[in-house]
């Protein structure tokens, strides 16, 4: 995959610019597509792969009444803020952070042990993500699910102008597009259907989407 769809996430600037953009990228239009794709039930096990700095996993505890959260990361800085932020919010033992590179590496979570899955702005990132998904589809549990929330394709100039609000020049924008948003829509529904999701719905916001899939039947 070439670098044109991701940061160097080691670079402690990197780290401030997800934290600094999360209330942006996580408002209101998110949470209520997440809630209205997967109910408000208590979901006691959330993990979020891809993390970054873990405030996705702070917000979806509460929301989520979550007992137990795992935050999995490629990038130690992001993980060591992500410890940082979710410290003395559940206790000790049921924060759990681990470096894991999907790229070279397998998730290593116990089979149907997760109540809900996330990904955001990750799937475009990685090398295999249909193997991603198939791994944490054999990670979540019976009638648990899985989120991604990331950027789709189909409509660059939306792309374009979404970037250039957040200071990115008009070339810059066009050469990433293919990058960042790899997958279609429905690019993103086959591979949870293929991985062996069912009931997947989705919400499309300008140019990113939520896409969910259950673990069973309903
Ligand atoms: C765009 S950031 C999104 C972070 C967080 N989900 C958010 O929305 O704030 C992508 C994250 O995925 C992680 N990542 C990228 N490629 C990865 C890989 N191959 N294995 C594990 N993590 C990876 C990066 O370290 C980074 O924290």
């Amino acid at each position: 995959m070439s670098d044109l769809g991701r940061a160097d996430w080691s670079d402690p600037e990197q780290v401030k610019r997800l934290v600094s953009s999360y209330t942006q990228r996580y408002g209101p239009i998110f949470w209520m597509a997440m809630q209205k794709l997967t109910g408000g039930q208590t979901r006691t096990t959330i993990a979020d792969l891809g993390c970054g700095p873990g405030l996705f996993l702070i917000d979806a505890m509460s929301k989520y009444k979550a007992k137990r959260v795992i935050g999995l990361d490629a990038s130690e800085e992001m993980l060591k803020q992500a410890s940082e932020l979710l410290r003395g919010r559940l206790p000790e033992k049921d924060i759990i952070l681990k470096t894991v590179d999907f790229d070279s590496s397998v998730l290593g979570l116990t089979p149907r042990s997760i109540d809900l899955a996330f990904s955001g702005f990750l799937l475009h990132e990685i090398r295999n993500p249909a193997s991603l998904v198939t791994q944490v589809y054999e990670s979540v549990a019976d009638r648990g699910f899985y989120a991604v929330y990331d950027f789709v394709s189909g409509n660059m100039q939306a792309f374009v102008d979404h970037m250039k609000k957040s200071g990115m020049s008009d070339v810059e924008a066009r050469r990433r597009y293919p990058h960042m948003c790899r997958h279609s829509t429905s690019d993103l529904q086959r591979m949870l259907a293929n991985a062996g999701f069912s009931r997947i719905e989705s919400s499309v916001m300008d140019v990113r989407a939520v896409i969910v899939g259950l673990k069973g039947k309903e």
